[in-house]
Order: structure tokens, then C-alpha cells, then sequence
């Protein structure tokens, strides 16, 4: 970046406290020459995360007039020339500090700070505080230098180490009197922020390390490793891996995985006897509890069970082990073949840990030599189709697989499912392929089945049937067609409210009103109930008032038992 001149009052700032710094021009830029030599060299061994400040705001106190906001800190170039572009805070404060601020909470590193040359004096007992809120000179834990004031004035170019965690930085100056200033030319601060590390920031921290929090230098964990999913409760700080294995049903480098071996089954083809398949996936790494094949086309299967999303492999090999050739690990839906599985890794041995995507039943590996192989463990990292978390307990409802950690689907939804997790259930009265479809008018309050459609409240007055779509037979009528109108002369009633079709009364044996659909009580029979039967101990047949047997009460007779006494 140009450089831009400066047009402020420099003269205004430049005697204020700098009474005894008085040095001949040609020297001093002869030491300047120097200094930045020295410093170039330092800035390039220790830089080795990325600048923060191009991804900061860059804030002071208060703004001198001119051309000297925050800005011009972090605007570059890296020098201490005031012409090329300094932040300054304003004339007659006590107390000035200008800051950098983060999105998101970072490790510095190291922070590197170009102060504006002859000015040495005005940079006297500052202080570095690297915080997560607001300039806070009261803050202890965010203090990570201070300039001492004692062995004469500070360098004016300054190499910082920190190493702290924090989202904002702070150079911070206060003076008796009403003279005080920060003027920064440059300021570099190196650093990742916290879940990454490496040169470029570009590693996430391994999986173990405690609030995803690691060293920006070497990735080791500075809170130390969440060793809950560690097999004896062993992680290793430098590297976040479990030593020793995982607990049960954890898969990988860092057990943070679910391990569909866990619940698999495991077979060998042309096994070595006392190595069973089973000692492959029984949670146990240890050298010796190994599984082996052996000879040429021998190989181990794991069957996870049912279709799953592999994500990764990871082998420990034995001791027995041969240390040369390839080791092929195939993804298949059919057991004991791969010809049309999906190879996942083919390459040198020993393999330990693969990273795949793959859906599939079977991992099958294939050991290079004909002399066998000892696996003491296959973890398989993953989750059965249709689930996640991280214990694959939760449900998608994709079409397809759908993200391990997030459950979001990529492929849409399930019929009957809406969300981007696919996790909503269609509202009310809708159903099918993006919940486009309306339940049929006939169910009953307007609700079916979210993925068919099936009326399963039942169905309005009038219908039936899987969507309510078949009208009730004749003689039946109401909701569900659950009500009969047999007492109608015509055999027909209207479907809805059951009223006989063509009413001119009903059936010998029914009343109620219109719709004829109550049956006499006991002991009357014929057209309107009006009749009376003379039956011994049974009521009569409703319809035609005969007796059961014929067994006329005493003093009757008769078919139907009506004839007076004899
Ligand atoms: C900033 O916040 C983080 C938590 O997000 C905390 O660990 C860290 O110690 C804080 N930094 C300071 C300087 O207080
Ligand atoms: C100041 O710079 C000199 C070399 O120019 C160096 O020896 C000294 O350690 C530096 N002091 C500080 C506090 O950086
Ligand atoms: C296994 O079957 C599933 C579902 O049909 C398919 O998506 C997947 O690609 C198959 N995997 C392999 C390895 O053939």
C-alpha cells in the first residue's frame, strides 16, 4: 500500500516529552538502518501464524487531527516513519490507547509494534493488555507487558511475545500530565484464532483437546485432552490421540467418533487359528489380542449391520504384522465381495488412520502378503444411515445421508419432513414431498399421516377409506360410514345425516324418526314398534313378531303368538 504524507501539525506533537532524545539525523538513521535489519530478521523466524489484524478494527482513544486514525496502524507499511502513515491519538490526554479488535476470541502469539521514530520517549511504560472486552487498565489476567521505563527508553521497533488467549489487544499509555500519545506506524499480531493452529491457522485443533483450545505453534492442547472416551482414560496432550484405545462403542485417532464395529460382526476369510475375527473389534488395541488371516487372498470383513456412512478406518496393527507392501480397504454392500464396492484406500502399508466417505454394509480389508496379517483393531467411524450426533442417537429424515454432526441434509427431505435438518414435521392438513400435499377435505378435522396422507383420525360424514375418498355403501352413512340406515324402505339414506332416501316411514321392526335407524325395543315388533309379542320367555323376532320355538306366552297362540287366549 502507497503510503500516504501526513498533514498534521507534526510539529505540535513532536516536543511535548521528548526533551532528551536528541540525536544527530545521519546517526540515527544509521541505527534505524540497523534496527530494522535486525528486526526483518526477527519478524520472519517468529512469524509463524497468520497477521490478525487484517481481520480486526482497528480502534484508539481519541483521533489527532489529520491524517492519523487507527486505521494507519494496521494500513502498513512496516516502518517508523511518520510520513509513511501513523495512528496518533489526539492532543491533551492524560490516558490514550489504541486497540485491536476481533471477531473471535484468538491465541497471540506474538505482537510486533512499530513506534514512531524520535519518539521513543512518548512510548515510555506502556503497557500491552490483550482482553476480551473494552481497554481495562484494572485487568490483571490481560496484562502481557509492561514497558518498564527503567533502562532508558524503549526500542522503538518491538518483538512481543504473549501467547495469550483473548479477542481484543490494547497498547495502552497514561502520563501525569495532559502529554500523553500513542502513535503506532505498524503493528503486527500474530496468532490463530482458538480451534486452530499450523502456519497458516488452517489445522482445527484435534478433537480431544479441552474447549477445542490448542497451542497455535504445534496444535499440542493448552487446557490438556477431555480424556472421557479414552480406553484407560490415557490422551496424549501433545497430539489430543487416545494412547491405549477407546471406551466402547468410540472410534478413532480421538474416540470421537461412534464405532460401527462396536455392534458389527466380524469374519476372516482363511483364518489363523486362535485369532479370531472377533479380536479385531473387541475395543482392545493391545498387541497380542490380534485377529489374523493368512495367505494369499485371505482378508478380514466387518458387517456393521445395516447400511451406514463411513467416515473413518482406523487399524492398529499387531507386532507379526509383515511392515512391506499394500493395504486395500473396500466399502461394499455385499458380503464377502467388493467387486462392486467403493475402494476406500489402496497404499504402502502400515495404514492407520483413513478419512472416507462412503455408504455401505461391509468394510473389507485385504492384507498384502501371503504371510498374514495381525489386525489387533479396525475401528469403523460413522453412523447407521439416518442418524446423527455423536452418538448417532438423534434421526434424519433426509433423503440420504445427512451430516454426522449437524444433521443437515444435502440431498432434501423425506417425504412428509421440512427443515435443514429435515426435522420438521409437515403442519397440519399438509403431507408428502415437501409437505406440498393437503390431506383430503374428507378426513376427518382436516389431519392425515405427514408422509402418506392416510386418514388416520377417520373420515368425515359420508366417507372411508385409506384417504376418505370412497363413499359409504348404500345403508351405511355418518363418519367413517360407521352408522347403518337397514330400517329405510328404500335400502338408501343419505350419507351424511342418515335420512331415508324417499321416506314414507320405515321398516317393520325400526324406528326413530327419518332415518329408521333404532330397532324396536323388547317385546314389540312390526311397523312402528307398535305391535306387542306374547313370546313365553324370549322377546320376539322385532321384525316379524315371531316366538323362538313357537313358545307362545300362556293363553296365546299363533305364528306370531298375537292370537287372543284360547
Ligand atoms: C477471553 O475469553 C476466553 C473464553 O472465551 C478466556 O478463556 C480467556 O481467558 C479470556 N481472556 C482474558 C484475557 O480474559
Ligand atoms: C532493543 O533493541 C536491542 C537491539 O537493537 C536489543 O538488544 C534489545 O534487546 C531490545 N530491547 C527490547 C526491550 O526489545
Ligand atoms: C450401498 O447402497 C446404498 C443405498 O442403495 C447406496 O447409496 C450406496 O452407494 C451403496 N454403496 C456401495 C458401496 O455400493
Amino acid at each position: 500500500m502507497q503510503p500516504r504524507k501526513i498533514m498534521a501539525s507534526n510539529s505540535n506533537l513532536s516536543d511535548v516529552c521528548d526533551h532528551h532524545h536528541i540525536t544527530t539525523p545521519s546517526v540515527m538513521s544509521l541505527n534505524l538502518v540497523l534496527l530494522s535489519i535486525i528486526f526483518e530478521t526477527l519478524i520472519v523466524s517468529v512469524a509463524t501464524q497468520i497477521n490478525l489484524e487484517t481481520l480486526g478494527k482497528a480502534v484508539q482513544r481519541t483521533t489527532h487531527a489529520g491524517y492519523t486514525s487507527a486505521n494507519r496502524a494496521i494500513d502498513g507499511p512496516a516502518n517508523n516513519k511518520w510520513n509513511d502513515g501513523c495512528s496518533a491519538t489526539a492532543d491533551g490526554d492524560i490516558y490514550a490507547w489504541w486497540g485491536l479488535q476481533l471477531p473471535a476470541v484468538a491465541h497471540m502469539t506474538t505482537i510486533i509494534i512499530y513506534y514512531r521514530e524520535n519518539s521513543a520517549s512518548r512510548m515510555k511504560e506502556f503497557r500491552l493488555y490483550l482482553e476480551n472486552g473494552t481497554a481495562d487498565e484494572s485487568s490483571k489476567s490481560g496484562l502481557c507487558y509492561t514497558d518498564l521505563g527503567k533502562a532508558g527508553l524503549p526500542n522503538i521497533t518491538q518483538n512481543i511475545t504473549c501467547n495469550m488467549l483473548a479477542k481484543n489487544m490494547y497498547f495502552v499509555n497514561r502520563r501525569n500530565h495532559a502529554n500523553c500519545y500513542v502513535e503506532l506506524c505498524y503493528v503486527a499480531i500474530y496468532g490463530c484464532f482458538k480451534g486452530t493452529w499450523s502456519t497458516n491457522c488452517t489445522e482445527p485443533c484435534p478433537a480431544t483437546c479441552i474447549d477445542n483450545y490448542c497451542y497455535p505453534q504445534n496444535g499440542s492442547c493448552v487446557w490438556g485432552c477431555d480424556k472421557h472416551n479414552c480406553f484407560n482414560s490415557k490422551c496424549d496432550i501433545n497430539t489430543g490421540a487416545c494412547i491405549e484405545g477407546c471406551m466402547v462403542l468410540r472410534a478413532g485417532q480421538y474416540c470421537n467418533k461412534y464405532n460401527l464395529a462396536s455392534n458389527g460382526t466380524a469374519t476372516q476369510h482363511q483364518p489363523k487359528p486362535n485369532h479370531p475375527a472377533s479380536l479385531a473389534i473387541d475395543g482392545n488395541r493391545t498387541n497380542g489380542l490380534c485377529s489374523m488371516t493368512t495367505g494369499l487372498g485371505s482378508y478380514l470383513q466387518v458387517d456393521t449391520g445395516s447400511l451406514s456412512v463411513v467416515t473413518t478406518v482406523y487399524f492398529t496393527f499387531g507386532d507379526a504384522t509383515v511392515t512391506t507392501g499394500e493395504d486395500i480397504v473396500y466399502c461394499s454392500n455385499t458380503s464377502d465381495s467388493w467387486v462392486n464396492g467403493i475402494l476406500l484406500h489402496k497404499g504402502e502399508r502400515p495404514t492407520k488412520n483413513i478419512n472416507v466417505y462412503a455408504v455401505c454394509r461391509y468394510i473389507i480389508y485385504l492384507p498384502p502378503a501371503a504371510s498374514g496379517v495381525d489386525v489387533c483393531e479396525i475401528e469403523i467411524g460413522g453412523c447407521p444411515l439416518g442418524r446423527y450426533g455423536d452418538n448417532c442417537e438423534k434421526f434424519c429424515h433426509c433423503n440420504g445421508p445427512c451430516d454426522l454432526d449437524t444433521g443437515n441434509c444435502t440431498s432434501g427431505c423425506l417425504d412428509g419432513w421440512i427443515g435443514y435438518r429435515c426435522d420438521i414435521v409437515c403442519a397440519n392438513g399438509n403431507f408428502g414431498s415437501k409437505c406440498s400435499r393437503h390431506c383430503s377435505s374428507n378426513c376427518l378435522n382436516q389431519s392425515c399421516n405427514h408422509v402418506s396422507g392416510e386418514c388416520t383420525g377417520g373420515c368425515n360424514e359420508g366417507w372411508e377409506g385409506y384417504n376418505c375418498t370412497k363413499e359409504c355403501d348404500v345403508g351405511y352413512f355418518g363418519i367413517n360410514c360407521s352408522q347403518t340406515c337397514f330400517g329405510c324402505i328404500s335400502n338408501q339414506c343419505d350419507k351424511v345425516n342418515g335420512v331415508c332416501s324417499n321416506w314414507s316411514g320405515c321398516k317393520p321392526g325400526f324406528v326413530k324418526g327419518q332415518n329408521c335407524n333404532q330397532e324396536c325395543e323388547d317385546w314389540k315388533f312390526g311397523k312402528d314398534c307398535a305391535k306387542e309379542c306374547y313370546c313365553r320367555t324370549i322377546p320376539c323376532n322385532k321384525f316379524n313378531g315371531h316366538c323362538s320355538n313357537g313358545e307362545c306366552a300362556k293363553g296365546w297362540h299363533g305364528e306370531t303368538c298375537d292370537n287372543g287366549k284360547l
